[in-house]
């Protein structure tokens, strides 16, 4: 199989050709994206919510976040794998942004990093980018600082389309080579995805961007939580995990569950039983 790279990209927005993402937090679920043919996996901080419960994406440490990049990297073939840096493992300095990307690199091997801002960041993404690992941006709504934007609003509204852009044309000059545009009205981010060289990936901005992504537990109906309008639900897989355990449950409890073929015989190599 042939690896998605960071030109293939670059080469999808040329074309034409539509960029598909989804996020990924463990082995068993990347692989099961890549078979089906993803172009990347992002390993969200959405896992702080997803995978550890927390109602924001802040509390997650580097270190988990390397622990579930490393499942990830080791179970696909294909796809580009991208780790989100946490809160506060960038925003100090540079520096510190180069630091945190490296740890990301080696200890859990993906192909790039992501972090959250435009011009503020402009510095941090020049200094990864220029050593050699490759950096995807994300604006519009930031999660991480989403008690300063005061909840999950939709950003780039009105005069806030020429800061977004603004944004977009710091994230492209640092030398990113993708940008999330995330809760972002689709005219505007038809705008930076008509203005930008490199491509633009919708998370809830419309269907004129260059990709899509989603958190994965959203779209297959995995996840508990409120679903926003932009994500489309593909599958109820809590639905058919709940059923498929009451199931499970009933057949331990009725004595269906093991049968005789589902058991261990115990018998010589030879085939003679030890008992004679
Ligand atoms: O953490 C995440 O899952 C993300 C995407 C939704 C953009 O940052
Ligand atoms: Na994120």
């Amino acid at each position: 199989v042939k690896r998605v790279r960071t030109r293939h990209f670059a080469q999808a927005k040329r074309d034409g050709h539509k960029i598909s993402g989804l996020t990924a937090y463990d082995a068993a679920s990347a692989k099961v994206f890549d078979q089906a043919g993803i172009d990347f996996v992002l390993i969200g901080d959405s896992a702080a919510n997803v995978m550890l419960g927390y109602d924001t994406t802040l509390p997650i440490k580097v270190d988990e976040l390397i622990t579930m990049s490393r499942s990830v990297v080791r179970a696909v073939e294909r796809a580009f794998v991208i780790a989100d840096l946490p809160f506060g493992s960038y925003e100090v300095s540079p520096e510190q942004a180069l630091e945190t990307s490296i740890r990301f690199m080696k200890e859990s091997e993906a192909h790039a990093v992501k972090l959250e801002g435009g011009v503020r960041v402009e510095s941090h993404i020049r200094r990864i980018t220029e050593s050699g690992i490759p950096v995807c941006a994300h604006i519009g709504f930031t999660p991480q600082s989403e008690h300063n934007l005061g909840g999950h609003i939709i950003q780039g509204r009105g005069d806030g389309a020429e800061q977004l852009l603004e944004d977009a044309r710091a994230i492209e000059r640092a030398g990113a080579f993708m940008v999330v545009l995330e809760m972002v009205p689709s005219d505007v981010a038809a705008r930076v995805t008509e203005e930008l060289s490199i491509p633009t990936i919708s998370v809830g901005a419309g269907p004129h961007c260059d990709g899509q992504l989603t958190v994965w537990t959203d779209t297959f109906g995995y996840g508990q939580g409120r679903r926003p309008k932009f994500v489309r639900q593909y599958a109820d897989l809590a639905g058919v995990l709940r059923d498929a355990t009451k199931q499970y449950i009933d057949d331990i409890q009725s004595g269906a569950y093991p049968s005789e073929a589902e058991s261990y015989e115990n018998t010589h190599p030879d085939g003679k039983s030890p008992f004679g």
